[in-house]
């Protein structure tokens, strides 16, 4: 099969030939891949500051970000069939029985760090034509959302870190009774970038009022795709962070979707009372900037803050990302279509992985 790929030792990025994969075991499935989404992650380990591949490879298969349809089943496998449509997971259990984490399906917070994930740390991607998986490791998706559902996995950062947010607020009386949780409190997105577009349409849809702070001034698309699902953008290149605040009000929640800490430090001094801030970016080794300490925990204890990290998804948050893209699709049928700028054969993985980041969504149609 063709798929796109790393060679970390000869630092090359390429079109391989890939076996194609059987399957082995009673519960496999096997997968056609449709589409496959591009994130910076992916950009990363082309530029070699991060991916493993699978040991006794000399190359990892590419692509965490995939839609599939089911070709075939092992026979003890009972949730799919032929035709049907699946959206993977990444991260796959850690061997060993004392991980507590791993052996309750919930790798996401393996505390061994000998996870793997595919394609990006030993195991192979799905930036080829086929994969076998694990049935329990497959997401099933309607055919209705065929056209969005690689936006899943983008979705399901957000997806856990509300998760998380509700679980972790669950400290003070935090939310009200109203069905949406988010009801009356006021949410700020740092970036406008897939994972920031869609966690600003997850807290709308939850009842957060929303804004969206990032760096290009406006009008630009990005800017105009959020304004146009009610979020509120304003840019931090002309209006700065202590403006940002006084427009905003008592910011409840900061989702950072940035991967960069100067912005997201300078936004963390305006976090409100008894505020909520998640870091979900993974930054590449910088140079040190200043950050002003003191200040920092001045307010973090007299404004009860928390400050919390996310990496990850577990199932349940794949699930939430599925039924809320449903929603979204109903919802802002236009916009959620334009979060994917771009549909590429797998060719053009040159451009796509190695040159100027371009668009929101670039994705690769096999
Ligand atoms: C993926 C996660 C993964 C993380 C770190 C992200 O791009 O979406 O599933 O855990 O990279 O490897
Ligand atoms: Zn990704």
């Amino acid at each position: 099969m063709r798929a796109v790929g790393v060679i970390p030792q000869k630092r090359q990025v390429g079109i391989l030939s890939h076996t194609a994969p059987r399957i082995t075991s009673p519960k496999h499935v096997k997968v056609r891949t449709i589409e496959v989404g591009i994130c910076g992650t992916d950009r990363e380990i082309c530029n070699f500051d991060y991916g493993t591949p699978p040991s006794g490879s000399d190359y990892l298969v590419l692509g965490h970000e995939a839609l599939g349809e089911v070709v075939d089943v092992g026979p003890e496998v009972s949730d799919f069939r032929p035709g049907d449509l699946v959206v993977p997971t990444v991260r796959r259990p850690c061997p060993h029985h004392g991980c507590p984490s791993c052996q309750e399906d919930r790798q996401d917070f393996c505390v061994t760090g000998d996870f793997t994930e595919r394609g990006i740390k030993m195991t192979h991607g799905f930036m080829t034509e086929f994969f076998v998986e694990e049935q329990k490791h497959l997401n099933a998706v309607s055919k209705e959302l065929r056209d969005v559902a690689v936006l899943v996995e983008p979705l399901t950062v957000a997806e856990k870190a509300i998760a998380q947010v509700w679980q972790v607020q669950s400290r003070l009386p935090w939310v009200n009774g109203s069905t949406q949780r988010g009801h009356g409190k006021t949410a700020v997105v740092l970036g406008a970038g897939p994972v920031g577009i869609l966690g600003a349409m997850a807290l709308i849809v939850n009842g957060f009022k929303t804004y969206v702070y990032s760096r290009s001034a406006k009008p630009n698309p990005k800017a105009a795709l959020v304004d146009s699902i009610g979020a509120n953008y304003i840019s931090s290149d002309t209006v700065p962070v202590d403006e940002f605040a006084k427009q905003v009000g008592n910011i409840d929640l900061v989702y950072e979707a940035l991967g960069s800490a100067r912005i997201a430090f300078d936004v963390l001094k305006v976090l409100g009372l008894n505020g909520i801030f998640v870091f979900t970016g993974i930054p590449g080794h910088k140079p040190a900037i200043p950050v002003e300490a003191d200040l920092l925990m001045r307010q973090m204890v007299l404004k009860n803050q928390i400050a919390v990290g996310t990496v990850n998804a577990d199932r349940p948050a794949f699930e939430n990302a599925i039924r809320d893209l449903a929603i979204f699709k109903k919802r802002w049928p236009q916009a959620l279509q334009a979060v994917i700028t771009g549909r590429y054969p797998l060719d053009a993985y040159r451009d796509l992985l190695l040159g100027k980041a371009a668009g929101i969504k670039n994705v690769i149609t096999l």
